[in-house]
């Protein structure tokens, strides 16, 4: 099965096609590079040993992806290409709607057009906001996002659902992500972050190599044991397996319309400090950080039920925070060994 993987140079996306690979589906990379580095493509030949097809292609025009489905009549899509920093969302709404919900209905008309069936979708546990209970499962109730980034993922889940109740002859899932850390055990792919990292373990990696001076932990005085907020770290590619399983799960069904929502998350929550001191412990060396104050719109606590993913897609996180740590701080010794990723 032919899938195109949008945004297939991005961290997550790059990850997912080893799995896709690995898995024996044909991974078709497609990718804007507005977040990512062509250089991703040359890591993933390494792993697999295949050179994937590869568009630079924007899911804002139409006309050009027209052209690819077109030409490569998919099996399916795995839908990653959106923009993601939570700040930026912020300052820019207007470009995170326009982006995000713009290029997810692209890729629904096309998917109409060309009668592809098969569509997965990169959402977020941001939809939950702060939970009024943990741990969270996929009947926990949607709160309005924190930010316009986590209220564009809310409003595409929606935009999917209706389009499958319309009868459309599409099978979707919703994969929720909780906390996406980690590299790839070979250190050829990992989280490239482009400036200043804005997510707790690319900023922890870049102070222990020397090129940040200190970690800020925004805020030790939340309702938690240590005072820091709690997340569910999940490696990069449990995370990446998952959407293969998403994939096997609507192949399975009968159904000619499909749509559910699953939480991708280990179940398991730690606080920030635990990761930095899990990431000194595994990495023996020490981090440099002071405790600053909260950081606004920051959820304090939030991990997953998993049970649903775990019974009906059959998956569950094999890799354990120490080495998802353990991986991320390989990767950010191999970026600094080499020449940079261009
Ligand atoms: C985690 C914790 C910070 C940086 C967001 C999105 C989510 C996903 C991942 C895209 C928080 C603390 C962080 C730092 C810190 N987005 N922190 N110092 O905010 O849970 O999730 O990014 O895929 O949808 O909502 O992730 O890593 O930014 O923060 O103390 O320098 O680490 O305050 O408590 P977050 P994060």
């Amino acid at each position: 099965m032919k899938i195109l993987v949008t945004g297939g140079a991005g961290f997550i996306g790059s990850h997912t096609v080893v799995e896709l690979h690995d898995a024996g589906y044909q991974p078709v990379v497609l990718d804007n590079f507005y977040n990512s580095k062509p250089g991703v493509m040359d890591g993933l030949e390494k792993i697999t040993g295949k050179k994937f097809p590869l568009y630079q292609t924007d899911c804002n025009d139409f006309d050009g992806l027209d052209a690819v489905f077109a030409k490569e009549q998919f099996d399916g899509v795995i839908h990653f290409a959106a923009y993601k920093a939570v700040g930026e969302s912020v300052e820019q709404p207007l470009m995170y709607y326009q982006n995000n919900l713009g290029t997810l209905l692209n890729l629904l008309e096309l998917c109409r057009k060309h009668r592809v069936r098969n569509f997965v979708f990169s959402s977020s546990c941001t939809v939950y906001g702060e939970p009024d209970s943990l741990p969270v499962t996929e009947s926990t109730p949607r709160k309005p996002a924190t930010s316009p980034y986590g209220n564009t993922k809310s409003i595409c889940e929606d935009i999917i659902r209706d389009f499958v109740l319309s009868k459309a002859p599409v099978r979707a899932i919703s994969l929720r992500y909780f906390n996406p850390i980690g590299a790839h055990p070979s250190a050829e792919i990992g989280e490239l972050p482009l400036g200043v990292p804005g997510n707790l373990v690319p900023y922890i990696t870049q102070v222990a190599a020397g090129i940040r001076g200190k970690l800020s932990v925004f805020g030790n005085d939340y309702d938690t044991p240590d005072g820091t907020c709690i997340r569910d770290f999940i490696h990069v590619t449990d995370l990446a397996k998952a959407h293969v399983k998403a994939l096997e799960k609507i192949n399975k069904t009968d159904e000619a319309s499909y749509y559910d929502v699953f939480n991708v998350g280990t179940g398991q929550g730690h606080s920030v400090l635990e990761v930095i001191t899990t990431f000194e412990q595994v990495n023996h060396l020490r981090l440099n950080y002071s405790f600053e104050p909260r950081r606004p719109g920051d959820v304090i606590k939030i991990y997953a039920q998993s049970d649903k993913i775990n019974s009906e897609l059959n998956w569950k996180a094999e890799k354990t925070l120490a080495e998802s740590l353990s991986d991320a701080w390989r990767w950010q010794q191999k970026l600094m060994s080499e020449a940079p990723i261009s």
